[in-house]
């Protein structure tokens, strides 16, 4: 049976679903993604990708093991190779194994130390990170969190910040100086070639101790939307530059995992110490975007209210229902 793409736009997107450490060399990995149960395992060409499902009576594949650049169902021991065909049948040792049969495959490569997968023909490469390659800032993983919501409400709330003095009081923010001033959201005007869909520059916002002083003051966010459910800002500060590069896995449509990236181009915290942060952040986010309701939000900006200082969240529903995004979002 044909699989028939709920979404065509996330369909053939790329999503991450593990970190590449997490794909162990003789063990096969199962992942989800947009309802689909998926299989990765290490061959002698890098990562495959199946549907979790053995062609012969169902099983499923993740369960089995890796041996001889094979992958081996757990049910009645059928050999795949990297190309998903079957090519060996245990009970019937003389028998080639029919063309037919054959796993689904998927596309799949590793790029910044993640396996992304694709579930359709993506007709671009994953999104960048550009502080990846530049060697100035150094890059602590974050993640991955899972949270019962849906992809464009987790990244919505990733582009918010008027609700930094809220949510995240005395950390990222101060609730006696809530006001966002005036700022510009722009799409961008073509979707085929662009590295961004939507771009805000300079967000001031209050923080009450960007730098480690100790002193409170206005910084400003610039926020870039790279897909439907891939997004990063960086803000500077005396200098000192501060980078988060922010991927949504919809599992589901309400339910997802988030994969990031801090980058920073100094050094005042360890390590552990900046996992630790965007831990307990996180945390602070994960009960009230969860609460949300409706769960999907609505490319018609008839629904709900939209503020001035909710520009960037405007484009973003703006450039979602240009792009025909289905998936996680109202009818
Ligand atoms: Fe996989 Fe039989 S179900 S080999
Ligand atoms: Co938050």
């Amino acid at each position: 049976m044909a699989h028939v793409p709920s979404d065509p736009v996330l369909f053939d997107d790329w999503h991450v679903v593990a970190r590449s450490e997490q794909l162990e060399a003789d063990k096969p990995l199962g992942v989800s993604l947009l309802g689909d149960d998926v299989v990765l395992w290490r061959g002698k060409d890098g990562v495959a990708a199946f549907r979790d499902v053995c062609i012969h009576r169902g099983a499923r594949l993740s369960l089995g093991k890796v041996r001889d650049c094979t992958l081996v169902c757990p049910y009645h021991g059928w050999h795949y190779d990297q190309q998903g065909q079957c090519t060996h049948i245990p009970a019937q040792p003389n028998m080639v194994p029919p063309k037919k049969a054959k796993a689904s495959t998927y596309q799949v490569k590793e790029k910044y130390g993640w396996i992304w997968l694709s579930l359709g023909n993506p007709a671009r490469d994953v999104p960048v990170f550009s502080e990846w390659e530049d060697d100035s800032f150094r890059k602590v993983h974050v993640g991955p969190y899972s949270f019962p919501a849906s992809g464009p409400r987790i990244i919505e709330n990733f582009l918010d910040v008027a609700h930094f003095p809220f949510v995240h009081e005395g950390f990222l923010g101060d609730p006696t100086y809530p006001e966002i001033d005036e700022y510009e959201a722009e799409i961008a005007p073509d979707d085929a070639s662009g590295e961004y869909g939507v771009i805000a520059r300079d967000i001031s916002v209050f923080q009450p101790d960007p730098d480690g002083t100790g002193e409170g003051r206005r910084i400003a966010y610039t926020y870039k939307v790279l897909r439907p459910l891939t997004a990063t800002f960086v803000k500077s500060s005396a200098g000192a530059r501060f980078a988060m590069y922010f991927t949504v896995t919809p599992r589901t449509e309400r339910t997802s995992s988030v994969w990031a990236y801090i980058a920073m181009d100094y050094s005042t915290l360890t390590d552990d110490e900046i996992r630790s942060f965007q831990d307990m952040i996180t945390l602070q986010d994960v009960p009230v975007v969860s609460s949300q309701r409706p769960e999907l939000i609505a490319l018609d900006l008839a629904e709900e209210l939209h503020l001035r200082s909710d520009r960037i969240s405007i484009a973003y529903r703006k450039w979602l229902r240009r792009l025909g995004l289905r998936y996680g979002v109202l009818a």
